[in-house]
């Protein structure tokens, strides 16, 4: 979900879909806003995509003096309906909110008891409800706030605004990421900085138990042990880098991207004869005997992506796991385990979560993650950021690149502190990383071939994406992007386990995209895709060699670093499912169901 807010003079109705419109990625099966000026309330609501919200609001302006909040939803709690929709209204305030109120069954049922009626079936109503009801106590608007926080459990970025107390922004955050930021008088608020870009000049990012008000001329920030002094930083002003750039869609601008924020995450870390991470205290690697990473979806996939180098390159025992597991598993944790996290929003909860409880447990942690300031970032004792630049498209992409591009970089980068790699091995990895730009750029005749293919593959009963070792990995997300944005089913699976149960459902309508690189396992993987093919089943090979039993052959160039085979494959699986989804009228940048960034368990 995404959040924003609006304290000023301006028309507030376009500041808060402008805003909205830059966090829709987040989450958007209904979105809304609510305006106060002159001590009015006023709201608007729409199912669906923020366009619909936009429509109804249309002749709806709030100039002047006022307040203002909206929100975009992606349903938690109670299906995706308007009554459903923030902003959540009591009888003279609203409140939008992203997270999850634990305790709201316990709130409600004593609510209900006193009276209160609720009109929708979500936690965040009791928060609106609870904060009336201490205004009918008698308690100052802010004192009702404070009261009302102080019974959540949970995690919560709020806003709130009542004709209780007109003009005036009521904030809180815990476990959510909420910011506050500023140009000149003007308050903004927003889950995610995107949202305020080219607006605001500078921003204070609120920490778990923050919570205040911002009325015009004052803003109040208080912690657990009382007020605070507000340190902004500024906020960067690059706007145009998130728009589309003449491209169809975000995901296709962001795979022609990929060779430019590559050279980016490479930028004065991978030198002449090493790589360095200057953001890296040596001392963080100090007694770690072994490494676990920790993440989900597509940056799980770069994690076991990474397990695979790690292990081979750098010597270093590496395990990885899905965070919304290894959560719940009671893992066993020794303090020489270095707990590596991956995120590309850096807001993932399940993967904070994990992160914290590694480090209850003692452990050193470092984060990979695109977003920097991002709750992750906070948490963990190092970072490296990705530098891929806003990614907007809710498959990801040049993330995933990026995160593979680090990984592979602190390899080598282990590699050469713990003398586990050869000084010619680090030579001959440097040379075909400093060759990973090219290997990405997306040539004209490649995309059309795979426009031309895929018309092929739009139905049938399945999709399987075989690979072995670093390629099992990628044919995981060859089949994770294919199923976001075509709604077809698609497994990735490891090539030499295909005869263990699979391959009972060869036949001519599964379709069997083989990842068969040269330089890693070209034997193994051929015997596997013969063996596919013998039983009838449609193969699309990818590789550099020709293969004869192929239906449809895609030739790669790269036939000299299995990780050079890997980035120019990659490409390849991402046009495949962009130019599918395509065809089949689907919108690719906001597939159903998904959200770019899940900040619920
Ligand atoms: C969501 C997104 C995925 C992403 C996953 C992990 O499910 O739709 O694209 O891989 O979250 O997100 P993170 O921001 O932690 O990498």
């Amino acid at each position: 979900c995404g959040i924003v807010g609006y304290l000023g003079p301006k028309e507030k109705k376009s500041i808060l879909l402008d805003g909205l419109q830059e966090l829709e990625y987040r989450g958007y099966d209904s979105a809304g806003i609510a305006v106060i000026s002159q001590g009015k309330l006023q709201h608007f609501k729409a199912v669906g995509k923020l366009e619909n919200l936009r429509k109804k609001a249309a002749d709806f302006h709030s100039d002047g003096p006022g307040a203002a909040i909206g929100h975009t939803r992606w349903a938690t709690h109670g299906k995706p309906t308007e009554l459903n929709a923030h902003p959540h209204m009591g009888a003279f305030s609203y409140v939008v909110h992203n997270g999850i109120i634990e305790n709201y069954q316990e709130l409600k049922k004593e609510l209900e008891s006193e009276g209160v009626r609720f009109v929708s079936q979500t936690d965040t109503e009791t928060i609106v409800h609870l904060f009336e009801r201490n205004i009918q106590k008698g308690l100052e608007p802010f004192e009702a706030f404070k009261e009302t926080i102080r019974r959540l459990e949970g995690a919560y970025a709020i806003l709130l605004i009542s004709e209780a107390a007109p003009e005036t922004i009521f904030f809180a955050k815990n476990g959510s990421p909420l910011l506050i930021a500023f140009d000149g008088d003007e308050v903004y608020f927003a889950s995610s900085d995107t949202a305020v870009i080219g607006k605001a000049k500078e921003a204070y990012y609120l920490e778990d138990g923050e919570y205040g008000y911002a009325k015009p001329g004052e803003v109040k920030l208080f912690g657990p042990e009382g007020e605070k002094e507000l340190h902004t930083q500024p906020l960067p002003s690059d706007k145009a880098m998130a728009q589309k750039e003449g491209y169809r869609f975000f995901m296709e601008k962001e795979i022609y991207e990929q060779s430019t924020v590559i050279g980016d995450t490479m930028l004065g870390r991978v030198l002449e004869d090493r790589v360095e991470f200057e953001e890296l205290d040596p001392s963080l690697f100090e007694g770690i005997r072994s490494i676990k990473i920790c993440a989900c979806g597509t940056s799980y996939h770069a994690g076991l992506t990474g397990a695979y180098l790690l292990e081979r390159l750098a010597k270093i025992p590496c395990q990885v796991e899905i965070a919304s597991e290894f959560r719940y598993k009671e893992p066993l944790l020794t303090p020489d385990t270095l707990f590596i996290v991956i995120s590309q929003s850096g807001e993932t909860a399940d993967t904070l979560e994990a992160l914290k409880m590694a480090k209850r447990a003692g452990l050193k942690s470092l984060s990979i993650c695109n977003v920097d300031n991002s709750s992750i970032v906070r948490e963990s004792d190092a970072t490296i950021l990705t530098r891929a630049g806003i990614e907007k498209g809710v498959a990801s992409t040049k993330a995933f690149a990026t995160q593979v591009m680090v990984l592979w970089m602190l390899t080598l980068y282990l590699g050469q502190k713990h003398r586990t790699l050869a000084p010619e091995t680090l030579a001959k990895e440097l040379d075909a990383m400093r060759h990973t730009p090219r290997a990405l750029l997306v040539e004209e005749k490649l995309h059309e071939k795979l426009h031309r293919l895929s018309k092929r593959y739009l139905h049938g009963h399945g999709f399987f994406f075989i690979g072995r070792d670093l390629f099992f990995p990628l044919a995981l997300e060859g089949a994770l992007k294919l199923k976001e944005i075509s709604y077809l089913h698609a497994e990735g699976y490891p090539a030499g386990e295909m005869k263990h149960g699979p391959i009972a459902l060869a036949d001519a309508e599964l379709f069997t995209i083989a990842l068969m690189p040269k330089t890693l396992l070209y034997d193994k993987i051929k015997s596997n895709v013969e063996e596919l093919s013998a039983r009838d089943a449609t193969i699309l090979a990818i590789s550099p060699e020709e293969f004869e039993l192929a239906d449809d052959f895609v030739r790669t160039k790269n036939g000299d670093h299995p990780m050079l085979e890997f980035f120019e494959m990659m490409v390849v699986t991402q046009l495949l499912a962009l130019e599918i989804s395509i065809r089949l009228g689907n919108d690719v940048d906001m597939p159903r169901n998904l959200a770019k960034s899940v900040t619920v368990e």
